[in-house]
């Protein structure tokens, strides 16, 4: 029988590099939004996992919220187009919200869901994703805090899917090329 880790090319980041990072990136939040009572803003569901684990490390009160947006389909390139599937039921006015993001590529996704979120007039608004893929970039994204900085390979894991498969890989694995090329 044939498993995920039979259709991995490669370990990028095992889960104790993970660990470790997003404990760290807990504490900043900690020391950042102390007293703030911030939003957690997660885009599904790639992120679903990051923020799991990011809140836990977090040692503050805060609220989580999540969003879908949909771009990308099936396939593994941007469509450009961005689809608002579910909307925040938080009102964000005057709140400080940090969108969690588990990777920022073309930029598109983000750039759309900031410009909407800023119209709302919170307090603050920043953004986290634990991996970036500056290669690709084709939007103007600021980006406030980076968990990894990866090459322009084809990542599943940690909450990354090729075809909704792969999320549960508690490793980011470059998936073998013959898997999305079939
Ligand atoms: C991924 C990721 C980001 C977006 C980033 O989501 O979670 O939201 O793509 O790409 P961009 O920088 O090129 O816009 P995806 O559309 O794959 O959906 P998913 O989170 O449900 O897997």
């Amino acid at each position: 029988m044939s498993g995920m880790r039979d259709e991995v090319e490669q370990t990028l980041l095992t889960q104790e590099q993970i660990q470790k990072r997003v404990t760290e990136l807990g504490r900043i939040l900690s020391e950042e939004y102390a007293g703030k009572n911030p939003v957690l803003v997660s885009v599904l569901k790639g992120a679903f996992i990051f923020l799991a684990d990011l809140c836990r490390s977090a040692d503050i009160p805060c609220s989580v919220d999540f969003m879908i947006v949909s771009s990308y389909g099936a396939g593994t390139e941007t469509s450009g187009k961005v689809k608002i599937i579910k909307d925040l039921d938080t009102v964000i006015q005057g709140r400080h919200v940090i969108v969690i993001e588990d990777i920022v590529d073309s930029g598109v996704t983000l750039s759309h869901i900031l410009a909407m979120l800023k119209a709302r007039n919170p307090a603050s608004l920043r953004l986290m994703t634990l991996l970036d893929k500056p290669a690709r970039r084709r939007a103007h994204v600021d980006v406030d805090w980076t968990g990894f900085q990866v090459p322009d390979a084809f990542l599943v894991g940690y909450g990354l899917d090729y075809a909704e498969k792969y999320r549960n890989l508690p490793d980011i694995c470059i998936l073998k090329p013959e898997v999305y090329q079939a």
